[in-house]
C-alpha cells in the first residue's frame, strides 16, 4: 500500500496494529513480523512513516512550528551537554538560491520555503574559554570536531521528527558539503563552525506521491553480542528487487541498489569535491589533531 506524503499528519489518538504492520511492510517491502506485541505509539508511527520530501507547496512554515522543532532539536542528548551545534534558518530566496548553487541546484531547495543549515559549532565553546582566559586545548582534537558533528546530527534528526509529526516534510541536503567554504562565507560563519548539512522544510505537495523508501532487512544491520558475518552477506538480490519496485512506483530510473552504491563509493569524482573536505575543515579553523 502506498501512502501520500500528506498522510503524515497525525489526527487521531488511536492507532491499530494494522497501521504499524502496514508501515513495517512498506519499510521493508516484505511482510515483517514482530516477535511480540507492544503498545504502538504515535512516535513509532511517525518514525516508520518517514520519507524525504522533495516537492513542496509555497506556503511558509509557521513560526511556532520552527520554534517547536528547534526546541525538539535542543532536547536531543548532547555530549557532556556541550551543545556544540547551531542552526541557521534561511527564507530569503536570493540567499537560498546562492546556497542552492553549491548544492548543484536541487529543485527541493528552490521549492522549499525554508532551508535550515545545521552547524557543528565549536566557536561558542571557544568564546567561553577566551572570556575566562583559560585554555581550550581539547577543541584542537578530532574528538571535538566529531562530537560537534554528532551533536548537530542528533539535533537535526529530532527536528525532522518534530516537523513530520506536524505534517511538514523535510529533506537533508548533504550537498552543501560540495563547497562548505562558500556556505560559510554566505552565512558569515565564524572560525570553528562547519556546515554539516542543510534541511529543506515545507508542506509536502499532495499532488506528488512520495512513498516510504524500503530499507535493508532488519537482520542486515542488527547484530547481537558480536558483529556476525551474514551467511548471505554478498547477496542483495532480494533488496535490489524491492528497491526496483519502489523505483517503478516513484517513476525513478531503474537501477540495482548494489550498482547505485558501487557508483556512489567507487571513485573520488563521485564525492563531488568532498574529497577536499579534510583541507577545507582545517581552513575553517579546525585543527583536528
Ligand atoms: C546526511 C544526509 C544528506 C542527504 N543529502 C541529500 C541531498 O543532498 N539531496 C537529496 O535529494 N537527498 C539527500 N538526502 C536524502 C537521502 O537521499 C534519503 O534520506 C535516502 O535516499 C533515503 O530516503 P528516505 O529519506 O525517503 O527514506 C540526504 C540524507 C542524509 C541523511
Amino acid at each position: 500500500m502506498s501512502i501520500l506524503a500528506s498522510d503524515n499528519i497525525n489526527t487521531s489518538d488511536e492507532m491499530g496494529t494494522d497501521r504499524i504492520s502496514s508501515l513495517l511492510q512498506q519499510r521493508y517491502g516484505t511482510q515483517q513480523e514482530l516477535s511480540g506485541s507492544l503498545p504502538e505509539t504515535k512516535v513509532i508511527e511517525t518514525l516508520l512513516n518517514h520519507r524525504s520530501v522533495r516537492f513542496y507547496l509555497p506556503q511558509s512554515v509557521p513560526a511556532p512550528a520552527v520554534e517547536l522543532a528547534i526546541s525538539a532539536a535542543q532536547s536531543a542528548p548532547s555530549s557532556s551537554n556541550l551543545q556544540a551545534w547551531s542552526v541557521v534558518a534561511i527564507e530569503d530566496k536570493d540567499r537560498k538560491a546562492r546556497i542552492n548553487a553549491v548544492a548543484g541546484n536541487q529543485k527541493q531547495i528552490e521549492q522549499a520555503p525554508l532551508l535550515l543549515v545545521w552547524l557543528a559549532d565549536l566557536a561558542r565553546l571557544r568564546g567561553i574559554t577566551d572570556a575566562q582566559g583559560s585554555p581550550a586545548e581539547g577543541l584542537e582534537y578530532l574528538e571535538s570536531f566529531l562530537l560537534a558533528i554528532i551533536d548537530a546530527t542528533l539535533a537535526a534528526q529530532n527536528a525532522v521528527v518534530a516537523f513530520e509529526s506536524l505534517g511538514l516534510g523535510t529533506c537533508y541536503i548533504g550537498a552543501l558539503r560540495n563547497n562548505p567554504m562558500a556556505v560559510a562565507k554566505e552565512l558569515a560563519l565564524p572560525k570553528e563552525v562547519f556546515p554539516v548539512f542543510g534541511l529543506t522544510v515545507g508542506y509536502p505537495d499532495p499532488a506528488i506521491r512520495t512513498d516510504v523508501k524500503p530499507r535493508l532487512p532488519r537482520s542486515r544491520v542488527f547484530h547481537r553480542e558480536q558483529y556476525e558475518a551474514n551467511p548471505d552477506s554478498g547477496d542483495f538480490s532480494a533488496y535490489n528487487k524491492v528497491l526496483r519496485a519502489f523505483q517503478k512506483i516513484q517513476l525513478m530510473p531503474a537501477i540495482d541498489w548494489t550498482e547505485q552504491m558501487s557508483r556512489r563509493i567507487g571513485t573520488k569524482e563521485a564525492l563531488k569535491n568532498r574529497d577536499a573536505l579534510s583541507g577545507v575543515v582545517k581552513a575553517l579553523g579546525f585543527q583536528i589533531k
